[in-house]
C-alpha cells in the first residue's frame, strides 16, 4: 500500500471545508461563530452538534462524537480512516499517488466506466423509444399520458428485446466485466451475454448530480406473471436505500416542499402536471439515509402515498424516520384515487394542490388513527381513544403546538378540553418521573471523582487558548501553570503533549493533537474547538486565567500556613516567625488581586 504524506493529508484537509462536507449530511444553521445541526450519530429532537468552520471541527454535545472532516466521514460513511482520505481526494478530485494495480485505483477506474455504461445506457433506451420498432411502448406512454417533454425530462426509454444492449455496449468498447458489473446485462450458464431488460418501458435512476446508476424497467405486456417492475440490483455505484428517483429534478424547484411518492410513475405524472418537487421512494420503506436527503433539499415532506392498506403502514414507518430527524413532515390525504398518477389525471392538478396544502402534520395522522379504532358513541371506547391521543399528545415538546392539539381534538370529537389537559399532565408527569429513575443509576456510576463544571471550562479554554491563539499564551500559561494543576485527564494528557513538542512548533499544535488516536480525547478537543469561550480580548482572557491559578496556589498555601500554625508545638520560634511573615505577606498578595 502506498503511504499518503503528511502534506497530502492536508492538502486533502483544506480542500473539503468540513461544513460543506457535513452539509451533505446534516442540515446546519449558522449561529455565531458555529453551525449547528441534529446529530447523525443519534436520535434526537434539539440540535446539539456542532460545526467549527475556523476550527474546521465537529462536536456532538449529545453523544460527544467528534474530531475533523476526516474523523466525521469515516464515522458516517462507516469506513477506515485511509478510507475516508481516499473519499475525500475524490471529492475534491486530488489524484492520489498510486502504485500500478492499487486496489483504489482499480475501483475508482471501474465506477467510472459504471457510470459512463449507464449514461450510454439512458441514451440508447431513449433514443429507441422513438424508433419505430418500439410502437407497443409508444402506444403505451399514449395511454398513460405522458407528453413529450416528460419523455425528455426524465430520459425514458424503450429496452432491447434480447441483447441489444450488449453489444452496443461492446460496440462501445467496454469490458465484458464491466458491463456486467452494472447488472445491465446478465451472463447465462452457457455463458451467452442477455440484457436484464428486455420489452421494458425504462426510468433511469439519477443521483442528485444527475447521474445515471440504475434502471427501473415496467413491463408492457398484460402477463400476470411478470413482474411489473424490476430495477438494477445493488451495485458499487447504486445503493437503493441512498437515492431519491427524481430528486435530481426536484432539488432545482423553488418549492420549499417536497412531494414524497411511492412510485415511478406517481413522480412522473405529477410532475408533467407543474408539480416539480416531486421525488419517489420506488416501493421500499423510507430509509435513514433517505430522510436525510429529503431534509437537506426541503423544509417540509409531504407525504403522499398510495391509499391502501399498505400505504398506510408506510406512512406511519416515513413519518417517524423523518420526525426522528426534526423534519417538517405532513401527510397527504387522498380520496377517490389508488394513488396520486390517478388522482391529477383524474380531478387535475388543482385539486391535488388542495390536498398539498392541506396534508396533516404526524400527530393529527397519528390521532386520525387511532380514532379509526374506536366509535366514540360508546362511552368505554371514548375513553380508551382519549387515553390513546394523549399519549401521542403528550409528546409534541412544543407547548404551544400541544395546546393547538388539544383544542382541535376537543372540537372534532366533542371532548372536554379540560379531561384532556388533565390527562396530558398525567402523562408527562409519568414519562418524566421514568426518565428520572432511568437516569439517575447512570449518573451516579459516572460520578468516580467530581470535577466541577467551572474548573473544566477553565482547564478547557487553556487548551483553546493554546491551539488558537499559541504565539500570544504559550510564555504565560507554562510558566504560571502546572501540568499538575489540571484536573481531568484528557486535558492533562493534551497539555503534556504540547509541552513536549517543541515551542516553536505553533501552526503544529492541532496536528499533533489531530494524531492523537484516541477517541475520548478526540471528542474532549473538538468540544474545546466548537465551544465559544466569548473571549472579547485575548491578553485580558491569558491574564485572568493565570491569576486564578496563581490565586488559588496562594490560597492553598496560605491554609497550608494556617495548619502548620495550628499544629506548631514542635517548631522552633524562628520556624514560626517565617510561617507568620510568608502567611501575612500572601494575605496582602491576596487582598491586591482581589
Ligand atoms: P403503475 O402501476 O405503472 O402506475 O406504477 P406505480 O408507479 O403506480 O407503481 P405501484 O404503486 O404499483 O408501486 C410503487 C413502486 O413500487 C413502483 O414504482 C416500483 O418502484 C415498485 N414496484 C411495484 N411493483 C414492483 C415489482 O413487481 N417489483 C419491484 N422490484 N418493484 C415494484
Ligand atoms: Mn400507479
Amino acid at each position: 500500500m502506498v503511504q499518503y504524506t503528511d502534506e497530502l493529508k492536508e492538502e486533502i484537509r483544506s480542500a473539503n471545508d468540513i461544513v460543506d462536507v457535513i452539509s451533505q449530511y446534516v442540515t446546519l444553521k449558522r449561529s455565531g461563530r458555529n453551525f449547528f445541526g441534529l446529530c447523525p450519530f443519534h436520535k434526537e429532537k434539539s440540535p446539539s452538534f456542532s460545526v467549527s468552520a475556523d476550527r474546521q471541527y465537529f462536536h456532538c454535545f449529545g453523544c460527544h462524537k467528534g474530531g475533523d472532516v476526516f474523523t466525521f466521514v469515516s464515522e458516517i460513511e462507516r469506513i477506515s480512516f485511509r478510507e475516508s482520505l481516499e473519499f475525500l481526494a475524490e471529492r475534491a478530485r486530488i489524484s492520489l499517488p498510486t502504485v500500478e494495480n492499487s486496489e483504489f485505483n482499480k475501483t475508482q477506474y471501474l465506477k467510472d466506466r459504471m457510470y459512463k455504461i449507464n449514461a450510454e445506457t439512458a441514451i440508447f433506451y431513449h433514443e429507441r423509444l422513438y424508433k419505430p420498432l418500439a410502437k407497443i411502448a409508444q402506444d403505451y406512454v399514449k395511454q398513460r399520458k405522458l407528453d413529450n417533454n416528460t419523455l425528455k425530462a426524465f430520459k425514458i426509454g424503450y429496452s432491447g428485446e434480447y441483447n441489444e444492449l450488449y453489444k452496443m455496449l461492446k460496440a462501445k468498447g467496454f469490458k465484458d466485466e464491466e458491463i456486467l458489473a452494472t447488472g445491465l446485462v446478465n451472463k447465462t450458464e452457457k455463458g451467452e451475454y442477455i440484457d436484464r431488460f428486455r420489452k421494458r418501458l425504462m426510468f433511469p435512476i439519477m443521483d442528485v448530480s444527475g447521474r445515471v446508476i440504475a434502471f427501473g424497467g415496467r413491463k408492457l405486456e398484460n402477463n400476470e406473471k411478470m413482474a411489473k417492475y424490476i430495477n438494477s440490483n445493488e451495485n458499487l455505484v447504486y445503493s437503493k436505500k441512498k437515492h431519491l428517483f427524481a430528486l435530481n429534478l426536484a432539488k432545482q424547484s423553488d418549492s420549499k416542499k417536497i412531494i414524497l411518492v411511492e412510485g415511478y410513475m406517481d413522480a412522473i405524472s405529477l410532475y408533467q402536471r407543474g408539480f416539480n418537487n416531486v421525488v419517489a421512494s420506488l416501493g421500499t420503506a423510507l430509509t435513514e439515509e433517505q430522510g436525510r436527503l429529503l431534509r437537506k433539499y426541503s423544509e417540509q415532506v409531504i407525504l403522499s402515498y398510495d391509499s391502501d392498506g399498505a400505504g398506510q403502514e408506510a406512512i406511519m414507518r416515513g413519518l417517524s424516520i423523518l420526525e426522528n430527524q426534526g423534519c417538517d413532515a405532513r401527510v397527504l390525504q387522498m380520496e377517490g384515487a389508488k394513488d396520486p398518477d390517478e388522482f391529477v389525471i383524474k380531478y387535475g392538478s388543482g385539486r391535488f394542490n388542495l390536498l398539498v396544502e392541506n396534508a396533516i402534520s404526524l400527530v393529527e395522522f397519528k390521532i386520525k388513527m387511532i380514532k379509526s379504532k374506536y366509535n366514540l358513541e360508546n362511552a368505554n371506547d371514548k375513553i380508551r381513544f382519549l387515553k390513546e391521543i394523549t399519549k401521542v399528545i403528550s409528546n409534541v415538546d412544543n407547548k404551544i403546538e400541544r395546546e393547538i392539539y388539544i383544542d382541535k381534538v376537543a372540537e372534532s370529537y366533542n371532548i372536554s378540553k379540560e379531561a384532556i389537559y388533565a390527562e396530558v399532565n398525567k402523562e408527562s408527569y409519568n414519562s418524566k418521573a421514568n426518565e428520572k429513575t432511568l437516569v439517575k443509576p447512570a449518573v451516579k456510576q459516572e460520578k468516580v471523582i467530581e470535577i466541577s463544571p467551572a474548573i473544566i471550562k477553565r482547564e478547557n479554554m487553556i487548551i483553546y487558548l493554546l491551539i488558537n491563539h499559541f504565539r500570544e499564551s504559550y510564555e504565560a500559561i507554562v510558566t504560571n501553570i502546572t501540568l499538575d494543576d489540571f484536573k481531568l485527564e484528557a486535558n492533562k494528557f493534551i497539555f503534556e503533549k504540547i509541552l513536549e513538542s517543541p515551542a516553536e512548533e505553533s501552526e503544529k499544535i492541532l496536528q499533533t493533537i489531530a494524531n492523537i488516536e484516541d477517541q475520548e480525547i478526540q471528542s474532549h478537543v473538538s468540544e474545546i474547538l466548537v465551544t465559544d469561550y466569548e473571549i472579547s480580548s485575548i491578553e485580558k482572557c491569558i491574564e485572568d486565567v493565570v491569576n486564578i491559578y496563581n490565586k488559588e496556589r496562594l490560597t492553598n498555601r496560605k491554609f497550608e500556613i494556617i495548619k502548620e500554625l495550628e499544629n506548631s508545638s514542635n517548631l522552633t520560634k524562628e520556624e514560626i516567625a517565617k510561617l507568620e511573615q510568608e502567611l501575612s505577606e500572601i494575605i496582602i498578595e491576596l487582598a491586591k488581586r482581589k
